[in-house]
């Protein structure tokens, strides 16, 4: 994946260890923004369950656990791996700029 697309909105940087996560924001979203597993992903912060903050929750592997009622999402495919929640997160990859910025085409996110 390259950096270049026309899509593509600055995240801030990209400092993250494998297995951490920040907040973001971009054209009015609120995201968060992480690292699994060597590549950079980014989704909405408002769990699909009642809307908690995922940026409260953690990683584990390649899922993000919400804090709030346990809900586990795959940051793969977005998909509720366990419950509560019902309906998927939209998860989308990112790019590293070769300035060391983590770029993303956060269009499919909804606000
Ligand atoms: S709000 Fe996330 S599991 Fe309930």
């Amino acid at each position: 994946m390259t950096a270049s697309g026309e899509h593509n909105v600055d995240l801030g940087p990209a400092d993250l260890a494998d297995g951490e996560l920040r907040e973001a924001t971009a054209g009015g979203l609120s995201l968060v923004v992480a690292r699994v597993e060597g590549r950079y992903v980014v989704f909405e912060t408002w769990c699909s369950h009642e809307e908690c903050p995922l940026s409260d929750g953690w990683l584990e592997g390649e899922a993000i656990r919400c804090a709030c009622h346990g809900a586990l999402f795959s940051l793969t495919d977005g998909v509720a791996l366990e419950g509560p929640a019902l309906d998927p997160i939209v998860v989308v990859g990112a790019s590293v700029t070769a300035d060391g910025r983590v770029a993303a085409d956060v269009s499919t996110l909804h606000a």
